[in-house]
Formats: C-alpha cells, structure tokens, sequence
C-alpha cells in the first residue's frame, strides 16, 4: 500500500508495542482505530487488555476496525457493533446515547447471511 504525501504529513508514524503501557501512553485521544489480523495471535486476556487501550484511546462515538475474521464476542462489551453497508465495526459509545445491544446485533447479521445463503 502507498500512502500519498499529502496523507502522510497528517500522520505520525512509530513502532508500538501495543502491550507497553510506557508507548501506548504516548497516543492521544483517536477517532478510528484501524487493527486488522493482531489480536488474533493474542491469548484472551492480552485481547481484553488491547481492548482496554483502544477503548480508553478511542475518543467516544469512534470507531474500532478489525479484520474480517476477528471478533469481539467473549472479549469485552465495552464496544457496540455497527452495521455499513458492507461491513461491521465497532464503535466506543458516546455516554448518554442508547447503546446497541451487540448480542442482538450479530444474531441479525448471522439471520441475515442464513437467508442471503438460502436457496430460493
Ligand atoms: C498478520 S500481521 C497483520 C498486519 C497488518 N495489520 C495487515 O492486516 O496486513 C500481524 C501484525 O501484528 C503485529 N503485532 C503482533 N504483536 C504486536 C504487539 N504486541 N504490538 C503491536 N503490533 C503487534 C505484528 O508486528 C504484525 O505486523
């Protein structure tokens, strides 16, 4: 992937170990979170303590991106799931807004992909 200059003097590049307090501490408040195929090498309790990050991170009503085959089911709740058009994302709530129910949520997708799936 090439990124455009013009993109690039927007962006602050380094190395993070998402596991050390001491550089995650650096980053400041964040509108998205892109962080595609890295939890996935991660124990379930190395995944709740990223999540923990990201959330504190991510500014309220921001936006969490995962890879296709990563989820957060059995990791945390603090996230609700949104749905695009093409796509599902996580999002940090903002406080005082309803928050959706992601249990609910992913039980519609897996209803909705059972009937795209079914043969007519
Ligand atoms: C499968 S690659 C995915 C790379 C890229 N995000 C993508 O989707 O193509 C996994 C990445 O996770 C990174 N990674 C693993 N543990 C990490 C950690 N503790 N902190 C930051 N990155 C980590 C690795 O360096 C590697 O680049």
């Amino acid at each position: 992937m090439r990124i455009s200059d013009e993109v690039k003097r927007h962006v602050d590049f380094m190395h993070m170990n998402l596991l050390d307090p001491a550089k995650t501490s650096l980053l400041s408040a964040v509108d998205v979170v892109m962080c595609r195929n890295v939890i996935i090498y991660f124990d379930l309790t190395t995944k709740k303590r990223v999540m923990a990050t990201f959330h504190d991170k991510l500014r309220p009503g921001g936006f969490l991106l995962l890879g296709h085959s990563e989820s957060l089911i059995n990791v945390t709740s603090d996230f609700e799931l949104k749905h695009l058009t093409h796509d599902l994302v996580y999002r940090r709530p903002v406080p005082g807004e309803e928050k959706e129910d992601a249990w609910h949520a992913l039980a519609n997708v897996g209803i909705a992909e059972a009937e795209r799936s079914e043969p007519e």
